[in-house]
């Protein structure tokens, strides 16, 4: 079953614990969490303390993506709260693999990110073998609501084809202006988990466990 990851991004943050609430009954779905410093991407969003609390009102697994100059200095920090899967930014590291090598310490998932222009060729096989999550961004980071870019499907099939080459299980997940639209091409694309912000809270229903559904 594909995972859905609503991104809270797009939540109304003065009543964070009733939108995680709504999805109390879903399953396979992780809670994305977008940290962003104002300094690698052009946005700040939130920080450990409102992750603390997210993780006392809910049981599904939580997803940071770090959009952060110096993902480094998060490691200690984040990982006393809960926190399922570390994703970093392939793009702000030097020495990618000391840094997977530090969080797989603590973290039971450690992902790597791309950004639309960074070809998957820039990722060494080898690190293939360590990473749970490979984050194909399908808009630049920064914020919500923008629109996918159609550039990047290509990129989700040759790294399908990577795993099944190699018989390995990472997840792909892809980020960014995803909807009902071009859910089932991420699908058979070999995306196996989709973020969406606005297309599950941007509702006039509120009724965000169909806009789930309607993903898979
Ligand atoms: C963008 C973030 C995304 C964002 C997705 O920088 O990484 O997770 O919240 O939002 P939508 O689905 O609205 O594009
Ligand atoms: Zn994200």
């Amino acid at each position: 079953m594909t995972i859905i990851a609503p991104s809270l991004l797009s939540a109304d943050f003065l009543n964070l614990q009733s939108e995680v609430e709504a999805f109390k009954s879903a399953k396979d779905l992780w809670f994305h969490l977008d940290l962003m410093d104002g300094h690698y991407v052009p946005n700040l969003t939130f920080g450990k303390t409102v992750l603390k609390g997210l993780h006392k009102v809910t049981a599904h697994k939580l997803d940071a993506h770090l959009m952060v100059s110096n993902p480094e200095d998060y490691i200690e920090a984040l990982s006393d709260i809960g926190i399922h899967n570390f994703t970093f930014h392939w793009e702000t590291v030097n020495h990618q693999d000391c840094l997977i090598r530090e969080l797989k310490k603590l973290y039971p998932s450690v992902g790597i990110s791309l950004n639309p222009a960074t070809p998957i060729e820039a990722i060494p096989d080898y690190i293939f073998n360590e990473v749970d999550l490979l984050l194909i961004m399908s808009v630049n980071p920064g914020f919500g609501g923008q629109y996918f870019i159609e550039g990047v499907v290509d990129k989700i099939k040759k790294a399908n084809q990577i795993k099944k080459d190699r018989n390995l299980n990472f997840h792909i997940q892809v980020d960014g202006g995803i909807n009902d639209k071009n859910a089932p091409m991420l699908i058979s694309s070999g995306a196996t988990m989709l973020v969406a912000g606005s297309y599950i809270f941007n509702t006039d229903s509120n009724d965000y466990l169909k806009r789930v559904d309607s993903l898979r």
